[in-house]
């Protein structure tokens, strides 16, 4: 089987093979983006301990770098057309084991703090994603990468702007497409209080914002009326 320094991504780019299926059509349309491509493959190496939801175009890139890789997705016709295709490219499929499964069905039971780098990219759908990031967050080494496909829909969006806010994470790159972040603690299970993300978006410091908002809207108004802050709430 083929060396991983002779994996040539551009020529398989160019040329990307039909993994998904749509309507009765094999497609190749659903991969990760060309830039995802390159900074994933930029991050791999032999023997790096690897994880995914779904499958595809990626994961013949994680198979290339000889990564011990494991891939989640409920479509076994996915993972054959997978292991043939990289038969075919002389691409080894020996390190990569394949979970046919709904991967909110099966992540709890992978080993904690085992894994290098993290890609969901399995169902974007509410709440699945969020069972995936959960136990990525977890079963991501410290110094891990973690990498979340399609940020052009509101679940993955949203999981991106929470790792932003989080001092766990450190995001390094965020496109129209795709977020990577990098794991600096274990802050997954944290209660809301300590989140500033859910903080501010709770309907305390709502509340708040809402009413300064309309103090300040209304101050011309109340100073021709004359009414300072303090006479708009009644004299104590
Ligand atoms: C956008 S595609 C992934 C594209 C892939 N990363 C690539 O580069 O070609 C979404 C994948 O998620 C898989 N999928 C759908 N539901 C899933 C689930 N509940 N758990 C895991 N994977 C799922 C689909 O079979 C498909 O492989």
């Amino acid at each position: 089987m083929s060396d991983p320094s002779n994996f040539d991504l551009e020529a398989i780019i160019s040329n990307p093979p039909k993994i998904h299926e749509a309507r009765g059509e094999l497609i190749a349309d659903w991969k990760i983006d060309n830039r995802t491509c390159f900074e994933l493959s930029a991050r791999l190496k032999q023997s790096l301990r690897t994880l995914e939801t779904g499958a595809g175009l990626s994961t013949i890139i994680f198979a290339a770098h000889r990564c011990h890789h494991t891939c989640i997705t409920p479509d076994q016709g996915q993972v054959d057309r997978i292991k043939s295709y990289c038969a075919s490219a002389h691409i080894d499929t020996s390190s990569t084991n394949f979970m046919v499964a709904k991967s909110s069905d099966v992540i709890h039971q992978l080993a904690r703090s085992e894994f290098d780098l993290v890609l969901i990219d399995g169902c974007h759908g509410f709440p699945s994603i969020f069972v995936d990031f959960y136990y990525a967050a977890k079963l991501l080494k410290t110094g891990g990468t973690l990498i979340i496909d399609d940020m052009h829909i509101y679940t993955c969006q949203l999981v991106a702007r929470f790792i932003q806010s989080d001092p766990g994470w450190k995001v390094t790159i965020k496109t129209r497409r795709m977020a990577l972040g990098v794991k600096l603690s274990d802050t997954i299970d944290e209660e809301w209080s300590n989140q500033s993300f859910v903080v501010q978006r709770s309907s305390r410091q709502l509340f708040t914002k809402a009413l300064r908002f309309c103090l300040n809207a209304s101050r011309p108004l109340r100073s021709k009326l004359g009414l300072t802050g303090t006479q708009l709430f009644g004299k104590r």
